[in-house]
């Protein structure tokens, strides 16, 4: 990878809380963020004078290139939002109400499960898939689970706890030959593995750019393939057609409500454009190296339980692991990690709580993540296994 980042942040931290969000970012996203806001920071597409002209031309750029990164045809449908649990809101909000049915499983994050245990308060029966072992569910059991009034299948593409990601394909197929929108969360997938549309069979798909499409936080949106049509769930400003008294039907417009994050989209263009020159899958096979060794390093070592780490091949995953050690809180462990060897990681229940439930982790206050970023390298994942090595022998004393 091209690591030109070794100057942000605190000197010496090992940063291993790229789950959370990618730090640092390339320089060219600071940089480029910087330029364009201080040059073109005007209201982007709501007047005709240049400046305005120039911003509004970004969002439309960013707006294609983002179509593209995902195998869209029409970049019109590529909304931006401010991260993934609004995306998450406005497509199961979209969706669902009193009366449907949905499917969903435990690996989700609050930001879909909060609101599908809202919308089941309110009527919506909601039917939930577990994932086995390995930590994969079995796309044949959430099949079974379709009925005719299922109105939306909700999968988190890439677990933010145990790193699995999901064999969503044949699901896609065949909600898309039921006309059923597969609402999927790839929080933790875009930028990290290749991502088609069409190819997943996806109805909707929400990201968040701050991850590793390396853009700024404030960042995301979704893309709504053709077959699907969302409700508006809000309304307001959209800078054309003012008179109107409701929201326009047509896409952007349909989902997108006031001035857009001008300073943060041109931090999305310049990450995904990093992301693209460094290449999708060059990126995954660098960090599934690096969390090979960090795994390899940490299975060594006596006691530390790791979560769904088997890699046998079989399945994908992305670059993020979660552990335990016996004997000690998981924030106790981010505690030394951080306090005695400067190594940031992220620990508790990350937003998960099925997921913990599953493991059993939810009793012991969760566990301790390490997400590995395209700018880290093997000599801190050296340090972070003799970190942990050194945690778990004091827990055994
Ligand atoms: C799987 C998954 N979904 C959704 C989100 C929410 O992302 P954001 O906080 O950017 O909305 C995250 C972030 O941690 C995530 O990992």
């Amino acid at each position: 990878m091209n690591r030109q980042n070794d100057g942000p942040g605190a000197p010496g931290l090992i940063y291993l809380d790229n789950g959370a969000t990618s730090f640092p970012k390339p320089d060219e996203v600071y940089r480029f963020m910087d330029e364009f806001y201080r040059r073109f920071g005007v209201n982007p597409g709501r007047s005709g004078y240049d400046l305005c002209i120039e911003s509004g031309d970004l969002v439309e750029t960013t707006r294609r290139q983002l179509c593209a990164f995902f195998g869209g045809s029409d970049p019109n449908r590529l909304v931006f939002g401010y991260n993934a649990t609004d995306a998450l809101n406005l497509a199961i909000f979209g969706l669902l109400e009193a009366g449907d049915h949905a499917v969903t499983t435990h690996l989700e994050h609050n930001s879909s499960l909060r609101p599908l245990w809202h919308l089941e308060q309110r009527g919506v029966a909601v039917d939930w898939v577990d994932f086995d072992g390995r930590g994969y569910i079995d796309p044949d059991e959430v099949i079974a689970r379709l009925r005719p009034h299922t109105r939306a299948v909700v999968i988190n593409h890439g677990s933010n706890v145990i790193g699995t990601v999901q064999p969503v394909a044949p699901i896609g197929a065949a909600c898309r030959a039921r006309g059923i929108p597969l609402v999927l969360d790839v929080s933790q997938t875009a930028g990290m593995i290749p991502l088609d549309v069409e190819a997943l069979g996806a109805g909707v798909i929400c990201f968040t750019g701050h991850k590793s499409l390396m853009g700024p936080m404030g960042t995301g949106g979704m893309y709504v393939h053709e077959s699907v049509e969302l409700r508006q769930t809000r309304a307001g400003g959209t800078g054309v057609r003012s008179a109107q008294r409701h929201h326009l039907e047509e896409y952007p417009y349909r989902m997108e409500y006031g001035t857009p994050n001008l300073p943060g989209i041109a931090g999305l263009h310049a990450g995904v454009k990093w992301v693209q020159q460094q290449g999708v899958a060059a990126i995954h096979r660098f960090e599934l190296d690096l969390w090979r060794r960090l795994r390899d390093g940490l299975r060594d070592i006596d006691g530390v339980v790791l979560h769904c780490a088997d890699d046998d091949g079989s399945g994908e995953r992305i670059s993020v692991l979660s552990f335990n050690v016996p004997g000690l809180v998981a924030a106790d462990v981010g505690t030394m990690l951080d306090v005695d060897h400067g190594i940031a990681c992220r620990t508790g229940l990350h937003c998960a709580p099925m997921v913990h439930e599953h493991l059993g982790t939810d009793r012991i206050h969760g566990s301790v993540r390490f997400g590995l970023g395209p700018l880290n390298t093997a000599a801190q994942v050296d340090t972070a296994v003799a970190a942990v090595a050194e945690i778990a022998a004091l827990a055994r004393r």
